[in-house]
C-alpha cells in the first residue's frame, strides 16, 4: 500500500481524507503538477514548481509554501514507496469552506496532497507502438495555461477516444490543434521543421515541451512555434506529443488515417531518445 501526503501527515493510502467542503471536490478550485520520476530521481523539479507557483498566483491563490518543503515531501514520497520509475502528483487546493461561490473573504489554509503513481516512462509499449489519435472540437475553459484540476472535458473526450479504438485525443479550435488530453501536440514537416502552437492562454505551457524544443535546436531542426491545422497534420511526415508522462509520444494515426508511413517517425524517435538520456542526466 502507497503512502501518500496530505496537509502536513503521510499516511496510507486508505486513511487519507480531505473534507467534503474542500474547494477542490466542489468547485474545482484547485492546481497541480505532475513531476515524472525515473531511476528514483525526478525531471524538471524547479521548472514544475515554478509552473505550480504561476498557476497559484494566475488564481490569486497566495502561495504558503517553501520550495524546499515541497522538495522534501516529493522526496520523502519517493523513498517511502520506493518508487523507481513513475509520478508524483501534487495538488493544492484553496481549503476548505462552507460552499460560496465568493471567495474574496476566505482566510483557510491551502490544501496540499501528494501521492505516487508507479508507471512505466521509459519503456512506454506506447511510444514503441505509437499512438492513435481521434480528434475532438475544444471545448474547455479559456485558461487552458493554468493547470486546474477542471479537466473534465479532457476526460471525456480521452474516455470517447479509448471507446473509438484509440490511445488519445487532440483537441481542434477553429480548424487548428490546441493540444492533447494531457500533452503537447507537434508535427514534423517534410523539411522537418518541428511545428508546434505558439504559447498563449489556449495550452498549457508545457515543461516537457521546453526541453524537447531546446533538444531539437541542439539537432538542428527548425522550430516553428504556430499553430498547425487538420489538414497539415493528416498530411504531415511525423506526428508527436510530449509530457511529463508520455515523455515524447509518436502518432501513428489521426482519424484513422496514417500520419507518414504510420510507423514511428525518425526525428520523433531522435527527439525521444535525446529527452529520456538528457532528462535523466539532469534529474534530482
Ligand atoms: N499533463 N497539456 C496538457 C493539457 C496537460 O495536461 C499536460 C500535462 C501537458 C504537458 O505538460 P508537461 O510537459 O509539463 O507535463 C500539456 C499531465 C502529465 C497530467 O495531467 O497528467
Amino acid at each position: 500500500m502507497r503512502t501518500v501526503y496530505v496537509n502536513g501527515v503521510y499516511l496510507p493510502e486508505d486513511q487519507a481524507q480531505v473534507s467534503i467542503f474542500d474547494r477542490g471536490f466542489l468547485f474545482g478550485d484547485a492546481v497541480y503538477e505532475v513531476t515524472a520520476v525515473m531511476n528514483g530521481k525526478m525531471v524538471d523539479f524547479d521548472a514544475h514548481m515554478d509552473r505550480l507557483e504561476r498557476s497559484m498566483s494566475e488564481l490569486d491563490m497566495s502561495n504558503g509554501y517553501e520550495r524546499k518543503d515541497l522538495l522534501a515531501i516529493h522526496k520523502a514520497l519517493i523513498e517511502r514507496n520506493d518508487l523507481e520509475e513513475g509520478l508524483v502528483y501534487l495538488q493544492v487546493t484553496r481549503g476548505v469552506a462552507d460552499r460560496d461561490f465568493d471567495f474574496s473573504g476566505l482566510d483557510a489554509p491551502l490544501g496540499l496532497v501528494l501521492f505516487t503513481q508507479a508507471k512505466s516512462l521509459e519503456s512506454n509499449p506506447l511510444a514503441a507502438r505509437g499512438q492513435k489519435i481521434v480528434l475532438a472540437d475544444d471545448q474547455r475553459w479559456g485558461r487552458a495555461d493554468i493547470k486546474t484540476v477542471q479537466l473534465l472535458y479532457s476526460s471525456l473526450m480521452k474516455t470517447r477516444a479509448k471507446k473509438q479504438g484509440a490511445d488519445d485525443v487532440w483537441l481542434c479550435r477553429d480548424g487548428k490543434i490546441t493540444e492533447g488530453s494531457s500533452n503537447n501536440a507537434y508535427i514534423v514537416s517534410h523539411n522537418n521543421e518541428i511545428i508546434t502552437r505558439e504559447l498563449s492562454t489556449d495550452i498549457l505551457h508545457g515543461i516537457t515541451r521546453v526541453s524537447v524544443l531546446k533538444i531539437a535546436e541542439a539537432h538542428q531542426l527548425k522550430i516553428v512555434e504556430r499553430a498547425f491545422s487538420v489538414d497539415e497534420l493528416m498530411s504531415a511526415k511525423e506526428a508527436f506529443s510530449t509530457s511529463a508522462s508520455g515523455f515524447v509520444n509518436p502518432v501513428v494515426s489521426v482519424n484513422g488515417t496514417a500520419i507518414g508511413n504510420g510507423e514511428p517517425g525518425e526525428v520523433t524517435e531522435a527527439l525521444r531518445a535525446s529527452y529520456v538520456r538528457e532528462s535523466q542526466a539532469a534529474s534530482i
